[in-house]
């Protein structure tokens, strides 16, 4: 794992999703976000939990080898404690599965612990919050998804934003320090009412893979989040 001193702190984290870059030259499209983002989201689909097959292990442990910032792997698998250790060795920085894909999470939350990593829980839109609420101390982040998983490009399901209230309020009574990740459908457009609502981490894959310049788009997804953080006292 990469050494990430910045989750420790209060800073909102930009995390560029690869889903929706150029993955036959991943790259040169992860170079043209010139180096204006926390942590390179990677979305793990079995063609199974959600319909489309992505990359494994394998492929993430090559890039880990190849660029210098964190790894933030989103898996959205069946059996997840089957693959949790092949992704610690290939050196990402956090791990997320999703509750709805385990009956053990606090064992598997547990065990991405021990191999090294920041360790996290995923959310589907209608799972309720109350699923993870007994996880919290076991927990580095919790992903809400704010659309249903599968596919880059949807549109936010705007009934989220409460429940990214809920969640915060959930974290900060429960005195843990817990990542709040939110996932799917953000743009500058939304960012705002989402770090506003209390989400501390931001995935965007198709605002800023689709946008004429990359680099740009996240440089200014940056610039939007530390004037937001200074608003929010996060700084
Ligand atoms: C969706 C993935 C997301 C996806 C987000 O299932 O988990 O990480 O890449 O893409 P956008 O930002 O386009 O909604
Ligand atoms: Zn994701």
């Amino acid at each position: 794992m990469k050494t990430f001193e910045d989750w420790a702190t209060r800073r909102t984290l930009l995390c560029p999703s690869i889903l929706s870059a150029d993955l036959s030259d991943l790259s040169n499209s992860v170079a043209a976000l010139n180096d204006n983002y926390d942590m390179l989201h990677c979305d793990v689909m079995d063609g199974s939990f959600v319909p489309l097959i992505t990359f494994g292990s394998q492929m993430v442990k090559q890039l880990s080898g190849k660029i210098d910032k964190p790894l933030d792997v989103h898996l959205m698998v069946q059996n997840p404690e089957e693959q949790v250790r092949s992704f610690a060795e290939a050196g990402v920085c956090s791990l997320v599965f999703h509750r709805e894909a385990s009956f053990h999470p606090q064992r598997l939350l547990n065990e991405i612990r021990s191999l090294g990593c920041y360790a996290g829980v995923s959310l589907n839109p209608a799972t309720p919050l109350e699923d993870v609420k007994y996880l919290l101390p076991d927990m580095d982040m919790l992903l809400l998804m704010t659309v249903n998983p599968g596919f880059g490009g949807q549109a936010y399901l705007s009934q989220m934003t409460d429940k990214i209230r809920s969640a915060r309020a959930m974290i900060d009574d429960s005195g843990y320090q817990v990542r709040l990740q939110v996932d799917g459908g953000i743009s500058r457009d939304n960012l705002a009412d989402v770090l506003r609502a209390g989400a501390d981490m931001v995935v965007s894959g198709s605002a800023i893979f689709n946008a004429a310049d990359p680099g740009l788009e996240a440089q200014a997804f940056q610039s939007d989040m530390r004037e937001l953080d200074r608003e929010l006292k996060r700084v």
